[in-house]
């Protein structure tokens, strides 16, 4: 089969119009277009039905980052299934479950050595706040069951972990959501209120001390859990201010709340470091993680915790009272250990951190663009804020907006073979994420093709 579908063009779009149901997806966008259809990849690209390539400035949703193609890792996938497809972690173990737990935890920060699989990253972080809830019902403090996240930040899409996501957007369909979700500000620097806008330390430190308000508005026998991201990813890339996970890390120690470090996203090499926490040197109590773990050669997730956390789950009749079919499935485990071989044998954190800061600076070259407010990010992951004007930061309106990044953006970058995200779910971004395996050249294509796209779309506006 090649990877290639059995059906012809129109066949396929015929069928994928009328049987498949996109996410996140405006489905009336192909009343008269195509549905973009990748069928393969190989290394930083992947092709369409019409064999045109693209640049996967996206890892495809943040996932892959060794790339498309690994005939290895496909090879791993293929003996698991042949040796044990399929065994619940229901009250029984299999050898990769066994082998990728001592692994991750031998990666993760301090004494985080307990791993709990899942299957995406929704399920992590809502197994997080399970956890968490229970852990505090067996510890003699039941009334702590709330979560503080921050404004925008996205932590998924089931009914707990959108309760803890920031977008409001994207929550009215489905109120009432589970008690308990409490927000607090980010770290947008470029967007910080004007008292503290021109000193990054000193935002952060407001940004960190909210954190402390919002607990002690609640009541601090009430909260449960800090679920931030190392790197906020929706607004676009939201790196931490000097000094503001060590002081988070100290709020949460003050009032007995679980730091929470959702890396779906930044671990496993994002941001040159297995864990986004090692980056910025704080120590979580628990890590949340998914799509890079595998590369996506397989769907997993998970959480890992302390010893600590995981004691009064040890004791008597007592158990974690939670769990899923396809959580830390064999095929998965065996794809995550050939990921994380190809991350050693290819030294691909090293690589990053040797890259960073050349794809920093090739990006930065689109500054003299006059549509391009802000450049932020670290590691393999950056986001560019588009404005409508540079000198004082204005925004676009929501009618320009629409026309600017669904209009136009979206499909003109595809055109132009770079696959990325055009994001409006705070100010307008451009998101990109690449496979960790690129280096200048592919910097550079990213660029040209931004330069140019960005140039006709401030010429529409
Ligand atoms: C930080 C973070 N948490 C959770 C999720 C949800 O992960 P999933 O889509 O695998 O459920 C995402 C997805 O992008 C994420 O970025």
């Amino acid at each position: 089969m090649n990877g290639t579908p059995a059906y012809d063009h129109a066949q396929l779009q015929e069928a994928a119009k009328r049987h498949l149901w996109l996410h996140f997806t405006r489905h009336s966008t192909f009343d008269d277009a195509d549905v973009p259809t990748i069928v393969r990849g190989v290394g930083q690209y992947v092709f369409d039905q019409h064999g045109k390539r693209y640049l996967d400035g996206l890892s495809g949703l943040f996932v892959s980052q060794i790339g498309h193609g690994r005939t290895d890792v496909a090879e791993a996938a293929a003996r698991q299934a042949a040796e044990l497809a399929y065994y619940p972690l229901w009250s029984y173990a299999h050898p990769r479950a066994v082998e990728l737990a001592e692994r991750l935890a031998g990666y993760a920060p301090g004494d985080l050595n307990r791993v709990f699989f899942t299957t995406s990253g929704s399920e992590a972080v809502e197994s997080a706040w399970k956890m968490a809830k229970q852990y505090f019902k067996l510890t003699g403090e039941p009334s702590r069951y709330k979560v503080l996240s921050r404004y925008i930040a996205y932590h998924g899409t089931t009914h707990g972990a959108l309760a803890i996501t920031g977008l409001p957007d994207i929550k009215p369909p489905f109120e009432p959501l589970p008690a308990g979700g409490v927000r607090v500000p980010n770290t947008n620097f470029y967007r910080a209120p004007s008292f503290v806008a021109d000193d990054l330390t000193r935002f952060g430190a407001w940004a960190a001390d909210e954190i402390e308000r919002a607990i002690l508005r609640e009541g601090p026998e009430t909260v449960a859990a800090v679920f931030v991201e190392p790197v906020q990813n929706s607004g676009g890339c939201f790196p931490p201010p000097p000094g503001y996970f060590g002081r988070v890390r100290e709020i949460c120690d003050r009032y007995g709340v679980l730091l929470v470090s959702d890396e779906v996203i930044c671990a496993f090499g994002r941001l040159g470091y297995m864990f986004g926490s090692d980056r910025y040197g704080y120590q979580p109590d628990v890590i949340t993680f998914a799509k890079g773990v595998t590369s996506g050669y397989a769907p997993l997730g998970g959480m890992i915790v302390s010893d600590r956390l995981m004691e009064p789950y040890l004791r008597d009749e007592t158990s974690f009272l939670h769990g899923v079919t396809f959580a830390g499935h064999p095929v998965s485990c065996a794809v995550a250990l050939a990921n994380l071989d190809v991350f050693e044998k290819e030294d691909l954190l090293a690589h990053v951190r040797a890259n960073e800061g050349a794809f920093r600076a090739t990006l930065e070259k689109l500054h003299d663009l006059p549509i391009v407010g802000d450049i932020r990010g670290d590691g393999y992951f950056y986001g560019i804020e588009m404005v409508r004007d540079k000198a004082t930061r204005e925004t676009f309106d929501d009618d320009e907006s629409e026309r600017l990044l669904r209009g136009f953006l979206s499909p003109a970058l595809y055109d132009a073979g770079l696959i990325c995200r055009a994001d409006d779910r705070g100010d307008p971004v451009i998101q990109l994420s690449p496979p960790l395996t690129c280096g200048q050249e592919h910097f550079d294509e990213m660029e040209q093709i931004l330069r140019s796209v960005l140039s006709q779309a401030w010429q529409q506006l």
